[in-house]
């Protein structure tokens, strides 16, 4: 027995051995135009995915299924906040365990790198800063804040625990390490950037490689000397073009192209986007034929599960759940007809055959439609957390709070207060109109003693809504829910919540003349705020406390919200019935990937079995939501929807195909009411002349100096290429100071033309993306016209003007007329 206990206990130990023992040590260098990798020329073709974005058991697939690509390296970001979702607790198990999808990659013979922020963008929740980061109210992301940069360190220490052993010096597969992220569209701070390598430099060494990615045209604002310097550019770019300045400036340095942007990411309420294949496969033959190095941006998205979706700015244009990408690989992980293509093209390049490409985990199933039949109303979700009306406040006249006040990361608020009777008549007067104004981050529904009366939308730049005339006591309630905070920009400090304080202005209108208007503003200083965190925990508790009661009748929601010394509900009560938790159930016979299509509900998230499995909203694009099989099972399954706007039909179904492209908006997103068309014969043009033809960014002055206008038209009479399709991917307009303007507040009046299939509409001039543009539709007639609204009256005296990125700026204006106008 003794012997046998020895033996088993040698033989583990072996095999323990066996298994920890250091892989053996290795260099990754900067060599004259080249990396070197053992002091070997190294062309890094590197496949961009997100550990968190793919189902842990499903990782090792989609490594392999990049590996099949011909592809040598998988280049990852570590997303802090899902590290650290509370300030302290770190978190590196399960689908947050980044060193075990290292090892995974060194298994299968690939090497990493690694993004470690802290800062991210990639369409992720604030850019992967934690949200309790805003707790403190005047921290200042991304910069020598001491709280910022005392919070980076022991995060990137902790990386440090999980990831030291990995990389090459250590026998580990990492080879190269990323300093932040683009800093140069957020601005210009050498201190900064050096602090963020000097802080990966100590936990990780001198040795391994670091380097820094921005485009091409931001590159010299922030790149430090010692580091390396890749770009970021999109498909169909002119690649020449990019790397030109590098070239100059760093003659023998080695060319990488850190993001190669084989699709994009899709927002709520705009067309589902793709890029060609063929522009994707030849820019990467060209790199390849040049011996330029890159990381395929995404060659697998996956999925924004929960609530980690992020939104894009200027404006705010939160992303969907899905982060498909129009990869090569799809968001469930199959192979694509792009895929095929850039497998071919990369065959050329490898020294030997391509590793075959390995079955999908799971095969793909489909479940008959079944119903959410149990209801639980939206108040049963309310933590008890909240703050009553506040006298001492109230006294100062203090803001409704922000979630992060509130300190909750995500969910809903409802915001209470009680109104004034607000008189309708006065002498001589009566009112013409009342209107609440709010800034509401993101989604707000306005009710009156319970009963619907609009909503203000962050996504169309909503702040204002039409109330009916306002009896003393009534009750007014805001229900506001957050969407991803914004990721990318100056904006990534994105409060949720109310922001300030609500007014109800009622304007008077005179019987008799002599006075035109009179507007009288109110401004409540009282509100309850209760919360609704986004959790399933809630959920489930929101189905205990409906135990037993029959959902349909009033009396029994009374009593819940009774139960929290709140006011009765009434069967006409619409913020109560309707909106809430639904829950259903199907059974399986076999597990496998599916789609579950929600097309018939409002707003809102979906947990499955307890996995958080994103957003949805009635508006698309995104209909379907991607369901891994390896969290599903055999028998009953359980699926929950929290809708805050309510379902048309409580049905939901698994389909074989996702839905990603079905938009249903009220009303088109084209900027083209003929009423908002600015009649410009009347104004002079700020600005009369040619542009110059080819690609990058052009400074166009204003011949007669500045000009003063709330409104910036371009008239494009003419392109280089003589046809009718004008293109521009950014514009910026330029104070007395020649200092780019603000373009936060901006927004899109009108647009004569704008092609919709590909998602060129107006507004992509001021997204901050070189790689995304307004384009006219073919065959309008010129001219072409866009006016963009700067939010307010500004002193403009030049613009700045980016073309498209391709080769040759397919759609480059000539001949422009440009107006300021008030
Ligand atoms: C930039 C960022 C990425 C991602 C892409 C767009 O390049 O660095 O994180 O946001 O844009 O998908
Ligand atoms: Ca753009």
């Amino acid at each position: 027995m003794k012997f046998f206990r020895l033996l088993t206990l040698t033989s583990l130990m072996m095999i323990t051995a066996g298994i920890t023992a250091a892989k053996e040590s290795g260099t990754f260098t900067i060599g004259d135009k080249t990396f070197l990798l053992n002091g070997q020329p190294f062309v890094v073709k590197a496949a961009e995915v997100h550990y968190p974005r793919i189902p842990r058991p499903y990782w090792e697939h989609r490594i392999q299924m990049c590996k099949s690509l011909g592809m040598n390296a998988v280049c990852i970001y570590i997303f802090w906040n899902i590290h650290e979702q509370q300030e302290g607790v770190f978190d590196f198990t399960d689908n947050n365990d980044v060193a075990e999808f290292c090892r995974i990659a060194q298994k299968n013979g690939m090497y990493v790198i690694v993004r470690p922020g802290p800062y991210v963008c990639a369409e992720w929740e604030m850019g992967g800063l934690p949200w309790w980061l805003l707790k403190k109210k005047d921290i200042k992301l991304r910069e020598r804040d001491p709280y910022f940069m005392e919070h980076v360190k022991i995060f990137e220490e902790r990386v440090g625990e999980q990831l030291r052993p990995l990389t090459i010096q250590n026998g580990g597969p990492i080879i190269m390490m990323q300093v932040e992220n683009e800093y140069g569209s957020y601005g210009e701070d050498k201190p900064y950037v050096s602090e963020i390598r000097d802080c990966l430099h100590s936990i990780y060494g001198k040795e391994l490689s670091l380097f820094q990615c921005d485009w091409s045209s931001n590159f010299e604002k922030n790149g430090l000397d010692d580091l390396t310097w890749t770009m970021n550019f999109g498909t169909g770019a002119n690649i020449d073009e990019q790397f030109r300045r590098l070239g100059q400036l760093r003659p023998n340095a080695p060319k990488m192209c850190s993001e190669f942007w084989s699709g994009w990411f899709d927002k709520w309420g705009a067309q589902h986007e793709t890029r060609p294949a063929k522009d994707m496969v030849e820019g990467m033959d060209e790199m390849l034929s040049k011996g330029i190095s890159f990381s395929l941006y995404m060659t697998h998205g996956g999925t924004s599960f929960g609530h980690w979706a992020g939104a894009n700015s200027p404006g705010f244009a939160p992303d969907v759940t899905s982060y498909d990408y129009d990869a090569p690989i799809n968001e469930w992980g199959l192979a694509t007809p792009k895929f095929w293509e850039l497998r071919k093209m990369m065959e050329k390049y490898s020294s030997h055959k391509l590793p075959s490409v390995p079955n999908p985990p799971m095969k793909i199933i489909t479940i008959p439609k079944f119903e959410l039949t149990e209801f639980a109303p939206l108040f049963n979700g309310f933590d008890y957390k909240y703050t009553w009306w506040d006298h001492e406040e109230e006294a100062h006249g203090e803001s409704p709070k922000t979630f992060e006040e509130l300190d909750m990361g995500w969910g809903t608020v409802l915001y209470t207060t009680r109104l004034p009777e607000i008189p309708q008549e006065g002498r001589n007067l009566s009112v013409s109109q009342t209107t609440l104004t709010l800034e509401a981050h993101d989604f707000a529904q306005v009710f009156i003693d319970g009963k619907y009366m609009g909503r203000i939308d962050r996504v169309k730049n909503e702040k204002t809504l039409t109330l009916p005339p306002i009896k003393q006591s009534q009750e007014l309630q805001i229900l506001v829910e957050g969407m991803g905070r914004i990721n990318f920009g100056r904006a990534i400090k994105d409060f949720k919540g109310l922001i300030g304080k609500p007014t109800i202005t009622t304007s008077f209108s005179s019987h008799v003349g002599e006075v035109d208007k009179i507007e009288v503003t109110y401004t409540p200083n009282q509100w309850e705020c209760m919360r609704i965190p986004d959790d399933y925990e809630v959920a489930v508790k929101a189905f205990e406390e409906q135990k037993g009661k029959n959902p349909t009748t009033h009396e029994s929601l009374n009593r819940a919200v009774i139960g929290r010394g709140y006011r009765y509900a009434k069967e006409s009560d619409e913020l109560i019935f309707g909106r809430g938790y639904y829950r259903g159930y199907f059974d399986l016979k076999k597990v496998g990937d599916t789609f579950l299509n929600f097309e018939t509900w409002g707003k809102g998230q979906v947990w499955v079995n307890g996995h958080a499995m994103g957003r949805i909203w009635s508006i698309g694009p995104q209909q379907t939501l991607y369901v891994p099989g390896c969290w599903l099972k055999k028998g009953k399954n359980e699926v929950i929807v929290l809708d805050i706007v309510g379902p048309s039909e409580k049905v939901v179904w698994g389909q074989a195909e996702p839905e990603l492209n079905k938009l249903q908006l009220e009303k088109s997103n084209k900027h083209n009411n003929p009423g908002d068309k600015p009649d410009l014969n009347s104004l002079a043009p700020a600005f009369d002349g040619e542009l110059k033809a080819g690609n990058g960014w052009q400074y166009v002055p204003f011949k007669y100096g500045t000009k003063k206008g709330r409104y910036l038209a371009v008239e494009v009479l003419s392109t280089q290429a003589e046809n009718d399709v004008a293109a521009i991917a950014e514009i910026y307009a330029l104070d007395d100071d020649n200092q780019r303007i603000s373009r936060e507040p901006w927004t899109v009046k009108y647009a004569s033309s704008e092609e919709d299939n590909g998602n060129h509409l107006g507004d992509k001039v001021f997204d901050l993306q070189e790689s995304t543009y307004w384009q006219t539709i073919k065959g309008t007639d010129f001219p072409h016209l866009l006016v963009i609204d700067l939010g307010s009256e500004q002193h403009v005296r030049g613009i700045e003007y980016l073309p498209r990125a391709e080769q040759g700026a397919p759609g480059s204006v000539k001949k422009v007329k440009i107006y300021i106008y008030k």
